[in-house]
């Protein structure tokens, strides 16, 4: 590879799996020059029933690992990794640039009409600080339903995001809240992006779906810029996908959803530490 002059380390971005490729292909589109370095811990998926302590420490190992691979900002487009663990990250390493997600509750409360939201997130999400605080700063006046999708995020990862059971499942959260006057619904999920299709075939043409990705990839933009972070090369940025599962689901993953041939290479956990050396 040609070398690159000035800036040119890494984004680091990070997820359970591959929910996090729904806000990178958004963040690429908008920043086609920047290099990412994809970390998706599928040995850990999904992360959603873990809970918050276990999710904060895996977390806490994806992000030291990125940091030892030079990122210069790391993205968490992960909202259950970003309830269990930004806070703390914040806190451990001042001053470096971290992106995290939170449920789109702002925007979807000053949309509706009817005055009904629908969240889906994970159990995880929804037991965060974070969370409770978009409620309390944005919810009031606003009726928020809520649903956990217990398997979606399984069925999106075994490359069944618009089979039987995504629906089923889709079906079961989304029928109910139709009944109470739903106008809205914010994906608080970054794999649910990928079951948009079966969602909006669920809840029709006039409900609003909001997807946080083109937030998420201005604020990085912004935080690239006051940082003077930006890499000098406006197009041809690379991505590496790493994963601490099977590399070949991966890649029939990236195939599926981004219609992307790429490399996936493995990485392991070995004492709470990821490695790219088997032995660790
Ligand atoms: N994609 C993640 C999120 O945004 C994690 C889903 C999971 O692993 O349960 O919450």
């Amino acid at each position: 590879m040609a070398q690159k002059s000035g800036n040119s380390a890494p984004i680091g971005a990070f997820d359970s799996g591959v929910g996090g490729l729904s806000v990178l292909r958004a963040i690429r589109a908008r920043l086609p020059g920047e290099d990412f370095l994809y970390v998706a811990d599928q040995a850990h998926v999904p992360y959603g029933p873990r809970g918050l302590a276990e999710v904060r420490r895996l977390s806490e190992g994806i992000v030291r690992f990125l940091m030892e691979q030079g990122a210069e900002l790391i993205v968490i487009p992960c909202n259950t990794a970003s309830a269990a663990a930004l806070h703390s990250l914040r806190a451990q390493y001042p001053g470096f640039p971290f992106v995290g997600m939170e449920p789109a509750v702002k925007p979807a409360a000053e949309h509706t009409e009817t005055g009904v939201v629908g969240v889906l997130a994970t159990p995880t999400t929804f037991e965060g600080e974070l969370y409770a605080s978009v409620v309390e700063r944005f919810g009031g006046g606003v009726t928020l339903l809520q649903d956990a999708c217990p398997g979606l995020v399984g069925e999106i990862e075994a490359g069944r995001a618009s089979g039987p059971e995504a629906r089923r499942i889709l079906r079961q959260a989304l029928v109910p809240m139709l009944a109470q006057g739903l106008d809205t619904v914010v994906l608080g999920c970054t794999h649910y992006p990928f079951a948009f299709e079966t969602i909006r075939d669920i809840v029709g043409e006039n409900v609003r779906l909001i997807d946080p990705a083109p937030a998420i990839a201005r604020r990085v933009e912004q935080l690239l810029n006051e940082g003077g972070l930006r890499n000098p090369q406006t197009d041809g940025g690379t991505t590496r996908y790493l994963t601490t599962g099977d590399p070949e689901v991966m890649k029939a993953r990236l195939k599926e959803l981004l219609m992307m041939e790429a490399e996936v290479e493995q990485i392991y956990w070995s004492n709470h530490k990821l490695t790219t050396d088997k032995h660790g």
